[in-house]
């Protein structure tokens, strides 16, 4: 028997990830010989169709240059018919995959096997309950040779409570090792690169602190609004659920946790989880105090309010924009406000990471800053992660000539510079990740407790004080009351590239 293939079972494979994320991703690992080993891949769904309809469907979604790739990949790539639900329907199967690994020249036993469950998320329980009533999740501990991992695709969990009892539910099943819970911002090249910077470096650390730092912003700023077909689950979740719990928190975590002891699963998911847990959980009035939420409205990007999308309830309040000053309680961060912002049909889709550097202690300059006078913030450091990639550092020259007057200069690195091709999307590190069972950049389940914990405070928060839901006219850069977030001489929101 030669070397057994991995095989990647995909539940709700016949659904838009399959075909716009997962096969793409795929398809460029293969191409770029990143994959760890042989892989089958094999599509699951209610739907009836062959393998070969399946095929051509994948194939006809693909950007014409993975055409190539696609047809090296395209015979390893297989269909099954089954709710996967309905325990009785799973043994076909684990007959199939059996079957596959066989005429692979495999033992099935040792074939390792990741499920990728792209399913609603009230359907995550019950097929991994069944994929164990077949027997099909169980590996000893560690096992290079037939692993057994399930991935779980976002949201998970609509708060603290249904996130606990998803956890219990995996748990029963599954060790915590083999559940991978995916967040695609962690597969982001330049989520990753906060760690490389932060700690491959020695120049960051010493200032990465309350000391040098008066304040952190975090924006994931979007131009998309509903676009016709998601205002009914959109609605239903809005800004603080959809954005903050999972990617606004992870690169939080990231910008904000200790050094680890080692870049590995456990160091790394340490490290995260205590920063998360020091989020100040805020009391009712704490909520009005630091956080806004906004719907938008008609303006120069769109002619259609929030309210009149199609799927949004009339009078709904969910909100599409968020703004928190948030407090990490800890001695790294105390009294440094972190600025987190994220809103759909704004101005400019950026997303990024600014730190504002304090004054210097003297302005030998100009001599001592007159009450009510806000003193010029010389540095800042911007971390960009999309759609430009890169870092700039901005500080104070002195503008050539006569006299002493002085200048904002930047300086400035560009992701595209290294000349080292395309960015990787973030499903195919993640899969690569998966496949290998690296686990560091997926979600623990304290990890995903933590966040819902310092987000339903907020949700409990407004809905106790029954908040404001302020507008902003569509294709702005949000609500003015935001900029009320800072106070004094802090400054405001950066407005991106
Ligand atoms: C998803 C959210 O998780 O992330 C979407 O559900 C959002 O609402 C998307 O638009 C943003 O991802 P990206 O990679 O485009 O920043």
């Amino acid at each position: 028997m030669s070397s057994p293939p991995d095989q990647l079972v995909i539940f709700g494979a016949s659904g838009d990830l399959t075909a716009r994320k997962l096969i793409p991703a795929l398809v460029r690992n293969h191409r770029e010989g990143a994959l760890p080993c042989a892989l089958q891949i094999i599509g699951v769904s209610r739907s009836e169709r062959t393998s070969e309809a399946w095929r051509d469907q994948l194939r006809e979604r693909l950007p014409e240059e993975l055409h190539d790739a696609w047809a090296e990949v395209a015979p390893h790539v297989h269909w099954v018919q089954a709710n996967a639900a309905h325990k009785a329907e799973l043994a076909s199967l684990k007959e199939r995959l059996d079957a596959l690994a066989r005429d692979a020249g495999a033992e099935p036993a040792r074939c390792g096997r990741l499920f990728y469950l792209a399913l609603r998320p009230e359907l995550f329980g019950p097929v991994v309950e069944s994929l164990a009533h077949q027997g099909m999740l169980e590996c000893p501990p560690q096992a290079v040779d037939g692993w057994r991992r399930v991935v779980i695709e976002k949201p998970f969990g609509t708060d603290l409570t249904t996130a606990r009892d998803l956890n219990q539910q995996l748990l029963t099943f599954l060790r915590e090792e083999q559940i991978f819970r995916i967040d695609h911002y962690l597969g982001k090249e330049t989520v990753q690169n906060l760690l490389a910077l932060r700690f491959q470096n020695a120049i960051f650390e010493p200032l990465w602190n309350r000391k040098h730092v008066e304040s952190v912003e975090i924006s994931v700023c979007e131009t998309v609004a509903m676009e016709g077909r998601r205002g009914a689950y959109y609605d239903t979740a809005g800004a603080l659920r959809d954005m903050v719990q999972n990617h606004v928190m992870q690169v939080l975590a990231l910008v904000a946790m200790e050094p680890p002891g080692a870049l590995d699963a456990d160091d790394v998911r340490n490290e995260k989880v205590k920063v998360i847990r020091s989020l100040r959980r805020f009391s009712p009035e704490e909520v009005s105090q630091n956080t806004v939420r906004a719907q938008y409205a008609v303006g120069p990007a769109r002619d259609a309010a929030y309210r009149e999308e199609h799927g949004v309830a009339e009078a709904s309040t969910t909100e599409t924009f968020v703004a928190i000053r948030a407090s990490i309680d800890n001695w790294r961060w105390s009294g440094v406000p972190f600025m987190l912002r994220t809103g759909k049909a704004m101005t400019k889709r950026f997303t990024e990471v600014v730190l504002n550097f304090r004054t210097p202690p003297l302005d030998l300059l100009n001599g001592p800053t007159p009450a009510g006078v806000c003193a010029l913030r010389p540095n800042r450091l911007r971390l960009l992660i999309q759609p430009d990639e890169g870092v700039r550092w901005s500080f104070l020259v002195k503008e050539p000539g006569q006299g002493m007057v002085m200048r904002h200069a930047e300086l400035g690195f560009d992701y595209d510079d290294l000349g080292s091709g395309e960015t990787p999307e973030a499903y195919q590190r993640l899969l690569v990740d998966a496949l290998a069972g690296n686990a560091t950049l997926f979600i623990r389940g304290d990890e995903v407790e933590a966040a819902w914990t310092f987000v339903d405070a907020i949700r409990a928060g407004w809905e106790a004080t029954d908040a404001p839901v302020a507008d902003y006219p569509a294709g702005s850069t949000g609500p003015e009351v935001a900029d009320a977030l800072f106070h004094g001489c802090e400054g405001t929101w950066s407005y991106g590239p």
